[in-house]
């Protein structure tokens, strides 16, 4: 499809507002998969109910999970670790989730049968030897033998040992796919990552899992083994930071505004967007922290800026603001000077090469933007 414009007669009028956005993609999707393997009945308010997740809740009943999804809630009914039916020539179908394609292939490492994994036609392009590669080395087979994406066969394997894994991408789906597969090995996990968002390690210690980490400045050193049961997990999931970035940049960027975004996960491997925004001179505040089941959550309070400034943003902020760079730009884009972001060359890998729509759409509105392979200078 080319590239459109949309023309905006009608301009929002100043606004004073509270808001609440749906909750959290990488909680939902983490909270589904889990309590799939949990005993008994556990039940989430707030899921988000994008594609994405509702995919999730459909490969779980290809899977023989029993889940009731109404306004209010969801309830999934597991089977425990490894309780899944297995049956022959299942297909399941990730759409275009890579964090459900990715994670869910941990669950199926004991499957006697050949799983088929498909995705749309944008996850079908994407790299799963990322996640094949540490799997295969656990002892799980992947068919066609050296395929790298979708569509592709997964089977277990009753012989399955532990590993010694370095996530050298800063990638929290790698990481979570490795240790989402210490639930059906035996042994030891260990996991030496690079920093990125930590939801499954903070679930993981909620619910009593074996596992120890130790944070360094740039790597995690996380140690992990099987656990004998999962308990249920009832989860009340807090709002996602994605979701309020577009909220925060039109605040920001608009007059005599004032907006407060309540109940959103503020995990620190996810707010780089706040702290990128606040190092341009945006004065967001976080408000009403507490803790909730091992994450952070609080209210998010936005004002209008007078003017934004120019940033060499650090790179140790790149994985806490992977999913929000393009309205960072744009944040960039109506700032005072030169920005500079650099090393962003995973934004290339993810539904769509972001990197190259962010440098042909910010051109289109004249701004100057010179991006080589990793960096963009705008
Ligand atoms: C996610 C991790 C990130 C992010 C994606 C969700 C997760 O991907 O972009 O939207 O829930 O683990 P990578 O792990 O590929 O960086």
């Amino acid at each position: 499809m080319g590239l459109r414009f949309l023309k905006i007669k009608k301009k929002i009028n100043n606004f004073n507002k509270h808001i609440f956005v749906d909750g959290d993609k990488s909680l939902s999707i983490r909270w589904a998969l889990i309590a799939s393997q949990a005993i008994g009945q556990s039940t989430a308010t707030n899921l988000l109910k994008s594609e994405d997740v509702l995919n999730t809740l459909n490969c779980l009943k290809k899977l023989g999970i029993k889940i009731k999804l109404t306004k209010k809630n969801c309830i999934i009914k597991g089977r425990g670790i490894n309780g899944f039916i297995f049956k022959k020539n299942l297909v399941l179908n990730a759409g275009n989730s890579g964090t459900l394609g990715r994670l869910i292939l941990p669950l199926l490492i004991k499957s006697p049968y050949k799983i088929k994994i498909i995705g749309d036609k944008s996850l079908s392009k994407r790299d799963f030897s990322r996640v094949i590669d540490p799997l295969k080395r656990i002892g799980v087979n992947f068919y066609p033998r050296n395929k790298k994406n979708l569509p592709i066969y997964i089977k277990g394997s009753n012989f399955l040992r532990p590993i010694s894994y370095f996530e050298r991408r800063g990638s929290a789906q790698c990481k979570s796919c490795v240790m989402l597969a210490v639930l059906n090995t035996p042994g030891e996990i260990l996991i030496t990552a690079k920093k990125s968002r930590d939801h499954t390690e903070r679930m993981f210690q909620n619910l009593g899992i074996p596992m120890k980490i130790k944070k360094g400045k740039k790597l995690d050193f996380i140690k992990i083994s099987k656990p004998e049961i999962i308990n249920n997990i009832n989860f009340k999931i807090p709002g996602d930071i994605s979701s309020c970035a577009f909220f925060i940049v039109l605040t920001l960027l608009s007059k005599n505004s004032k907006l407060v975004i309540k109940n959103i996960n503020i995990n620190p491997s996810r707010i780089g967007l706040i702290k990128i925004l606040n190092k341009m001179d945006a004065k967001i505040k976080l408000i009403n922290i507490k803790n909730y089941k091992s994450e952070e959550c609080a209210d998010i309070v936005v004002k209008s800026s007078k003017s934004l400034k120019g940033i060499n943003c650090p790179i140790d902020l790149n994985s806490s603001a992977i999913d929000e760079f393009l309205i960072i730009f744009l944040a960039a884009s109506k700032a005072k000077g030169i920005s500079y972001f650099k090393n962003l060359s995973e934004l290339n890998e993810k539904e769509s090469p972001r990197l190259k729509i962010a440098s042909k759409r910010l051109k289109m509105t004249l701004i100057k933007i010179r991006s080589r392979k990793h960096t963009i200078k705008k």
